[in-house]
């Protein structure tokens, strides 16, 4: 097992990763505040994992709320299932809640616990390639809305983070591929060298080497635990971190959140995001053709979906959390391994972009 630290003094936390985790109970115990657990999860991964996990916490006093599935649940009124759960069955400030799923399990599990009596404790145990290197780590917690995504959250810290390998084995291909893709975001953002490390190994991470996961999941924490631990509420730096999401939310949000997954749109909206850092001379072209080969080869989506214009892209881009003073701002790339945010861009090459992408 590896453990890394996300340093935020006082609330600084650990990420364990290694295989057969759900079954330490050591990993567990020291985060618990009473006796009272609320594990919340969803209707595929329950019947998976949770009496693996309540065998774990044999002792406790382990509740349990099953949320349907998918990302079009993910909003105020699944969330709510959360809450009439720990309230009817009278669950104090010192109960923990368990989030034992993918991204969207983790991101309401961990707003449901930021906001239960002002703030309980909970930890992320991500069942899913893109929770175990993204979501479950760094604090952003939150639900949907119609008009646009994640924007009812907060930041809200976890009391620790449990990556179990062994989970990936049931993960879905299309999942495995949309978690390729943030691991991808992590090497064009910050780390050419991981970049080119993926170049080589992409094929046998398809296959599901568990080494070379588990290698490509601790790589993928540590830059984002670093990046976290510089700019926990995206004042500035954390920002690179949406590589590609903007255009990505907006495909998501487009498709009124039940089309594509996440790391579908994310691997377009990188794309995208490169084609335009080439066309305003920031990056070569040799870099856009290495992206776009290697997000081919995780088996990901490389153009958005066929019915969407560029003023769709305009009008769901417009409500993005990076706009301020009503300028899109970016995240764009200087070179593989070095991103920016900025609104200092030419915004006829942004509609140039969307043109080639919208054809
Ligand atoms: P998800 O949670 O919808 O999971 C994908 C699918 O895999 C679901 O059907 C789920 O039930 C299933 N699943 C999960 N684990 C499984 C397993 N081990 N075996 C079989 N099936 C399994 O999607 P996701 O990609 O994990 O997360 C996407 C969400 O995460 C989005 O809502 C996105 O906005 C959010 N996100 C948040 C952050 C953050 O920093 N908080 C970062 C990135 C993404
Ligand atoms: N996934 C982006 C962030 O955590 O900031």
């Amino acid at each position: 097992m590896r453990t890394l630290n996300l340093d935020l003094g006082d609330r600084s936390y650990p990420i364990f990763i290694g295989h057969n985790l759900l079954a330490n109970k050591a990993l567990f115990e020291p985060y618990l505040r009473s006796s009272q657990v609320m594990l919340v999860s969803n209707t595929t991964v329950e019947p998976l994992y949770a009496a693996q996990l309540e065998q774990t916490l044999s002792g406790y006093s382990c509740d349990k709320v099953v949320l349907p599935d998918g990302e079009k649940f993910k909003n105020l009124e699944t969330l709510n299932l959360i809450f009439d759960r720990l309230l009817s069955q009278r669950h104090n400030r010192k109960t923990t809640i368990v989030a034992l799923g993918g991204g969207v399990v983790g991101d309401m599990a961990g707003f449901a616990a930021a906001s239960y009596q002002r703030g309980i404790n909970f930890i992320q145990v991500p069942t899913t390639l893109l929770s175990q290197v993204d979501s479950s780590v760094g604090g952003k917690t939150g639900v949907n809305h119609a008009l646009g995504k994640n924007m009812i959250g907060a930041f809200y810290q976890p009391q620790s983070v449990v990556i179990d390998t062994n989970v990936l084995a049931t993960l879905p291909d299309r999942e495995l591929a949309a978690g390729l893709a943030e691991v991808i975001k992590y090497g064009l953002i910050a780390d050419a060298t991981f970049f080119q490390w993926l170049e080589e190994n992409i094929d046998k991470l398809i296959a599901r080497d568990s080494d070379l996961l588990a290698y490509a999941i601790e790589v993928s924490c540590k830059t984002k635990a670093t990046v976290v631990a510089q700019d926990e509420k995206e004042s500035g730096i954390r920002a690179i971190l949406n590589l590609g999401h903007t255009f990505g939310h907006a495909i998501e949000a487009y498709q009124n959140y039940n089309g594509w997954v996440h790391g579908e749109a994310v691997a377009v909206g990188m794309l995208m995001a490169c084609d335009l850092s080439q066309r305003l001379g920031w990056i070569d072209i040799s870099l856009v053709q290495r992206a776009q080969r290697l997000i081919e080869r995780a088996k990901l989506p490389m153009i958005p979906p066929s019915t969407m214009t560029p003023k769709d892209f305009m009008a769901y881009m417009a409500v993005d959390k990076k706009v301020l003073d009503g300028s899109l701002r970016l995240v764009l790339l200087k070179a593989c391994g070095k991103a920016l945010v900025t609104s200092e861009f030419d915004s006829s090459k942004l509609s140039e972009t969307l043109e080639k992408y919208c054809c």
